[in-house]
């Protein structure tokens, strides 16, 4: 298929730019004029829609296919959200207008807020990080302005080996020396916890459920140790969407943890962004949070910036409002029974999938799972087949693979996560060509280290596209 700017042809132009802008309603001093448009396509309308809507065409996304890419939450978003988003009332909005012309803007962040802690139990909420990794990172911060304030070093991070890869990643950004414990059949291995945890310790941050789909069972253990160490408990909220309207991590000793509103609640995830990653703390820590924070008083919304101790502000002005808006009108729909019946959904979905699918493939963590669960691809070492391969061909059925190669402590992992909102035809028919493809690695390896064969484009060379990506067009001359 052509680039849209090799459509345009010489001697056939749709639509011709002018050489350069001037002369127009405003006189463009000549040091800021384009001098050079030749390289923008010249294409008509019709051309241009052809063109963009031949390439959505190519794409696989939720609303086209399944995907149940693990970690990832690939949920159906209702379009309700996207409307109620898109009303003017909303998009018309500009972060400098007076907190009197804001009211419902604010209403809608307060009670969101509020919303978030019921679920939680934590007490207080910042919504102004803008993905889950930034979530993470504000929390760490606010861990870190605590222990300042009691005098205390910055110490080290604790992280499970099961915890989401971020995980790590902030806690070194935040300026934290990391220390992985192992785990023990799935869950945080209680011996070597102990053996790491000292006073030297800020912070033990876990996923939970973690990366393997697993809820850690010894949670308030876990939380009792932490805190006699004199460290903080974070929770990696992102995959909420498992104990949501059932447990409360407020509830069972975390002191911070974050949401991934795109994950969990109604707001595309990935390349669909943007995201939003609200923190929660316990009141102890709520001096700490980053300002503004939103205040209701005598009925009148308000926001303050006089927190003290505040870590400052971690974007601009109050996090993804529209990310935010959206969450709040998916939980008002849902209710709170129905808030639970999505986590009870998204349980018995990844369960059913795990049951019947490890009958033919190899699961190394059997126990009941949470939201997700992780095959391991490893025996079809003898027909040079790995995880990749596998996940290659179910492009050539229609399907977004899994999560492959994370995490990391199963071999050729194959993380899959059905989410709550598909059927059990649509989990029949994927286990079904799963199992189809289980039979074709072994009887004819070969297709499948061809595959994906019926795709527009086939195996690329990911890694050279990763180093040297080719970002810009450049014209042929
Ligand atoms: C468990 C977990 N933690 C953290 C993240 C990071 O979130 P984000 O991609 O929004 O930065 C993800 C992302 O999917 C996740 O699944």
């Amino acid at each position: 298929m052509e680039l849209i700017f090799e459509k345009t042809r010489e001697g056939r132009k749709a639509y011709t730019l002018p050489e350069n802008i001037k002369g127009g309603a405003v006189d463009i001093p000549d040091k800021f004029l384009r001098r050079n448009l030749t390289n923008l396509p010249e294409v008509s309308e019709l051309q241009l829609v052809r063109h963009y809507t031949a390439l959505s065409k190519r794409n696989i996304g939720v609303d086209s296919n399944f995907y149940p890419l693990g970690s990832c939450t690939m949920k159906y978003n209702p379009k309700i959200n996207e409307d109620i988003a898109a009303l003017p009332g909303f998009t018309k909005i500009h972060p400098f207008q007076n907190e009197e012309d804001i009211q419902g803007a604010l209403k809608i962040m307060y009670e969101f807020e509020g919303l978030l802690k019921e679920l939680s139990g934590m007490e207080e909420v910042a919504l102004q990080p803008a993905a889950g990794a930034h979530g993470e990172l504000t929390g760490l911060f606010i861990a870190q302005a605590y222990h300042r304030s009691k005098g205390r070093k910055p110490g080290k991070v604790i992280v499970p080996d099961t915890s989401h890869g971020t995980n790590p990643s902030s806690a070194h950004l935040a300026g934290y020396h990391v220390v992985t414990v192992r785990s023990k059949d799935g869950n945080i291995d209680l011996d070597d916890l102990k053996a790491h945890l000292n006073e030297d310790t800020a912070v033990l941050m876990l996923t939970n459920p973690n990366t393997l789909g697993l809820f850690e069972k010894d949670i308030e253990t876990i939380s009792k140790l932490a805190h006699a160490a004199g460290a903080l408990l974070y929770m990696d909220g992102a995959n909420f969407n498992a104990i949501m309207g059932i447990t409360r991590p407020g509830d069972f000793g975390v002191d911070i943890m974050h949401f991934n509103l795109h994950k969990t609640f109604a707001a595309p995830h990935g390349g669909g962004g943007p995201g939003s990653g609200p923190v929660g703390v316990k009141a102890f820590l709520k001096d700490f949070l980053p300002v503004p924070v939103v205040r209701k008083n005598d009925g009148q919304y308000s926001l303050d910036y006089n927190l003290p101790l505040t870590i400052g502000k971690v974007k601009a002005f109050y996090g993804n409002f529209n990310v935010i808006l959206k969450s709040y009108v998916y939980l008002r729909m849902l209710g709170k029974e129905g808030v639970r019946k999505v986590s009870e959904m998204a349980v018995l979905n990844a369960n059913y999938m795990k049951e019947l699918l490890k009958k033919h493939y190899n699961l190394p963590y059997p126990s009941v799972c949470k939201h997700e669960f992780v095959l391991s691809l490893n025996t079809f070492k003898e027909n040079g087949i790995g995880a990749l391969d596998i996940a290659k061909r179910l492009l050539d059925y229609g399907y977004h693979p899994p999560t492959i190669y994370f995490p990391l402590i199963v071999e050729e992992a194959f993380m899959i996560e059905p989410t709550e909102t598909e059927d059990k035809e649509t989990l029949d028919a994927f286990i079904e060509v799963l199992i189809k493809i289980k039979e074709e690695a072994e009887q004819d390896p070969q297709l499948i280290k061809e595959a994906p064969l019926n795709t527009v484009v086939k195996r690329l060379d990911e890694v050279t596209a990763a180093r040297n990506p080719v970002l810009k067009y450049e014209k042929k001359r």
